[in-house]
């Protein structure tokens, strides 16, 4: 059964923040199976019984949507440049989503909004490799053997790229081109810098496909609940690898 931090079981009820948890621990107002708990780094399961303030902390509903965000919305949960940011669609909702992983501002499609985080960590964590595809227009030609050398890994400065998967969708229209980037990797503005690599700017970015996951139904802005069996889906690839 998969242990947590009890900090992290207290903010996934949706009570409060992580960091206000910890406090609430620190304070001595934390119970696990009736026994108050100072201790920061204990580990609780499901089967734990978690109390504040002597009152039990509700197993809050999971929840995953498949949100197609627009450009100009930020991704992360807070903006310093009081930018919009994706978690403000949400508000309304009694429950506490974030995204999984990030999208620039500037980059459109598939971001999934969650409150579950063992699902987030099997989404995120480099060693499931979850292939994800972006549609990419690119002002300038991504040559040939350009092309190959991007399917094979090209070096950027924090690293080699795994293989990628390159597919040509449009050529040479207007000295631009777009292309389907298929990645697995997820870090910082990987596609722009894969591009940049070779001098060339992106100047349209839509993640179109996640897993088996498609934008299919859905405008920009809008979102739609994933079914329990999608969950589950998205789970078992990733344990595939
Ligand atoms: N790669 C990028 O460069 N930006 C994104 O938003 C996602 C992947």
């Amino acid at each position: 059964m998969e242990e947590i931090r009890l900090q992290k079981a207290i903010a996934n009820s949706g009570v409060t923040s992580r960091r206000k948890a910890e406090q609430l621990i620190v304070d001595g107002r934390v119970a696990v199976n009736g026994v108050i708990v100072f201790e920061l780094g204990s580990k609780v399961s499901s089967t734990d019984e978690i109390e504040v303030d002597g009152v039990p902390i509700a197993t809050e509903q999971k929840v995953h949507i498949l949100y197609y965000k627009p450009t100009g919305e930020i991704s992360t949960v807070e903006d310093d440049r009081n930018r919009g940011a994706v978690t403000d669609v949400f508000r309304q909702m009694d429950v506490r989503l974030y995204p999984v992983g990030r999208l620039d501002y500037d980059t459109s499609g598939i971001l999934i909004m969650t409150n579950d985080g063992e699902f987030t960590q099997y989404m995120t964590h480099p060693k499931y490799e979850m292939q994800k595809t972006y549609r990419v227009k690119i002002d300038g030609i991504l040559k040939r053997d350009q092309q190959k050398e991007m399917r094979n890994g090209i070096t950027l400065e924090d690293g080699k790229t795994s293989p990628a998967g390159v597919k040509v969708i449009r050529d040479k229209k207007d000295r631009q081109m777009i292309l389907e980037l298929t990645i697995h990797e997820g870090r910082n503005r990987q596609v722009r810098r894969m591009f940049e690599h070779f001098g060339l700017k992106v100047i349209k970015l839509t993640r179109i496909r996640y897993d088996f996951l498609t934008l299919d139904g859905l405008a920009e802005g809008e979102y739609r609940f994933l079914k329990p069996y999608e969950v589950k889906k998205l789970i078992a690839n990733a344990k595939d690898e």
